[in-house]
């Protein structure tokens, strides 16, 4: 082990999440038109990475060569280092000779190559030629692995559509700051963006709406222009190979009982009143929500499905947040199927419908995760929970032996205004959210014992889009409010510290240039 007291010292490579150990060298190691790759064990992965993170910027080919020797960058995994620092640690070696980058499996390699980047001058992170012939690395041992294995981020495509090749930048983003769980939150009230082979007016009908609301009001302020967007399950299959060639597993997101107006409005059968719906136009908790037939669980499980089908996530979301039990309390097929099923009030119901999809992904060898509400009327075995309202849900949650992703409002929340002065700030959903306050986030709740701390997968942030309308604000919400949590969810606790942290963003932000992010420039 290298001594773990200088990570945070001035003279240490400024590294976004910092490493565990860190011990900084003589020299340099320069990288020039004659480096070679050197690769050993699963390797071509991470070879091919590189290549196409640093061709376009320097125009280096990095021909592989089989020789040990000086001006190599070496890439390796060994499994017996995976076994000391976990499948996605790595170590990573730079003299004035060579660079060795030794990952516990393909994934700590992928870490390892990510920190190599972080160590280039910025430039080499651009797809704009470089005027430079030689790139120098400082000297430096690293040895690293992650906290926590689900370190994520959520982004709601259903409220404002996000085009593939921003989904593919964004997926980008997360690898370069080692977060491996990307939540695609793709259905909501406001669209639905999945297409589904079996019930085309899914996208047909429901990925399209009349109107955005943009300020809240009533009647509150509106575009007056059409919005929508889907991605085809071609893209869908793009989105997540390539995502999982940067080790990120894309947790498909379906929203139910609740935040399921586009879904009505394209199957009326799914509601539970006889007016005809549209797909919604302004924000809020939303009283369409699903009817209780067992027709509709069925729609939604050939739904699942084919989402299975596309996605090999261990987890599938199903939402579960915000569903108003107005209307079933109002329908009497709802109000005799309580009676039936012996459910003592809706939410039981909830319950009872959260469960059957339960039952149907865990028959697939799955696992159901949704929000904080589906602990109503009691868990479904073997679901995990994200915990966005408030600690008690966590609590009743790992006390009962069930994980728990911790995503809450108070800290991951970043839609939220980046200001107290919202004048200057584009308009945003509330609340105050500093990068300070993101970077105190503590994923483990203090009351929580060992055993129940093993519960806790990990967290992440959300990008909730009634008020991000496009890519570049999105980038300005993300950033570098992202690049925290992604200390929070990789750093060890103890090394954790915000002038410090602030102190390497300065560095950090001239990569996010680099790599064209519209991030909020520091206070
Ligand atoms: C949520 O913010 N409704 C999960």
């Amino acid at each position: 082990m290298l001594a773990a007291t200088i990570a945070l010292t001035l003279q240490a490579p400024a590294l976004i999440p910092a490493p565990v150990h860190i011990r900084p060298g003589d020299g340099a190691f320069t990288l020039t038109a004659s480096t070679k790759l050197l690769l050993s064990g699963d390797a071509g992965g991470a070879a091919k990475l590189l290549r196409a993170y640093l061709t376009p910027s320097t125009g280096l080919r990095l021909p592989t060569t089989r020789q040990t020797g000086n001006d190599t960058i070496e890439l390796r995994t060994d499994s017996a280092l995976g076994r000391k620092l976990g499948r996605e640690g790595y170590r990573l070696k730079i003299d004035g000779n060579r660079v060795v980058i030794t990952g516990g499996s393909s994934a700590g390699l992928f870490y390892g190559v990510q920190t190599f980047r972080q160590l280039l001058p910025a430039e080499t992170l651009s797809t704009s030629r470089s005027g430079a012939s030689s790139w120098s690395i400082p000297a430096v041992e690293i040895e690293d692995y992650p906290r926590f294995q689900w370190r994520g981020a959520h982004l709601d495509v259903a409220r404002h559509f996000m085009p593939k090749a921003f989904v593919l930048k964004f997926i980008d983003l997360l690898a370069f700051h080692k977060l491996n769980t990307f939540h695609w939150h793709l259905t909501d009230d406001q669209g639905w963006r999945i297409e589904i082979k079996k019930y085309p007016k899914l996208t047909e009908v429901g990925a399209w709406r009349k109107d955005t609301m943009l300020v809240y009001g009533n009647p509150g302020k509106y575009s007056g222009e059409p919005h929508g967007g889907f991605y085809t399950q071609e893209d869908v299959r793009e989105i997540v190979r390539y995502a999982q060639e940067r080790h990120i597993t894309v947790v498909p997101e379906i929203e139910m009982p609740g935040h399921a107006q586009a879904a009505i409005a394209a199957y009326p059968e799914l509601g539970n009143v006889s007016t005809p719906l549209e797909v919604a136009t302004k924000w809020g908790v939303i009283e369409n929500v699903f009817n209780v037939k067992d027709s509709t669980i069925d729609f939604l499980k050939d739904v699942i499905d084919e989402v299975i089908d596309l996605f090999p996530s261990q987890f599938i979301h199903i939402g579960g947040d915000e569903c108003p039990k107005t209307q079933w309390k109002q329908s009497a097929y709802a109000q005799e199927k309580m009676r039936r099923l012996g459910l003592k009030d809706e939410h039981e119901l909830q319950s009872w419908f959260i469960k059957q999809m339960d039952a149907h992904i865990a028959g697939k060898g799955r696992r159901m995760i949704g929000w904080s509400e589906i602990l109503e009327g009691g868990l479904a075995p073997g679901a995990a929970l994200m915990v966005w309202l408030g600690n008690d849900g966590a609590e009743t949650a790992v006390k009962s032996g069930h994980d728990v992703v911790m995503a809450q409002t108070s800290h991951t929340y970043f839609d939220y205004y980046q200001s107290q002065d919202r004048t200057k700030e584009p308009h945003a959903i509330g609340g105050f959210l500093p990068l300070s306050k993101v970077y105190e986030y503590e994923p483990i709740l203090p009351s929580f014992t060992p055993e129940q701390t093993k519960h806790v997968l990990g967290a992440q942030f959300q990008l909730w889009t009634e008020y991000i309308r496009d890519p570049r604000h999105l980038e300005y919400m993300a950033f570098p409010r992202g690049c925290a949590l992604s200390e929070v969810a990789w750093s060890p606790k103890e090394a954790r510290n915000f002038n410090a942290f602030r102190q390497r963003l300065e560095t950090h932000t001239a990569r996010l240039t680099a790599l064209d992010v519209n991030f909020r420039k520091l206070d």
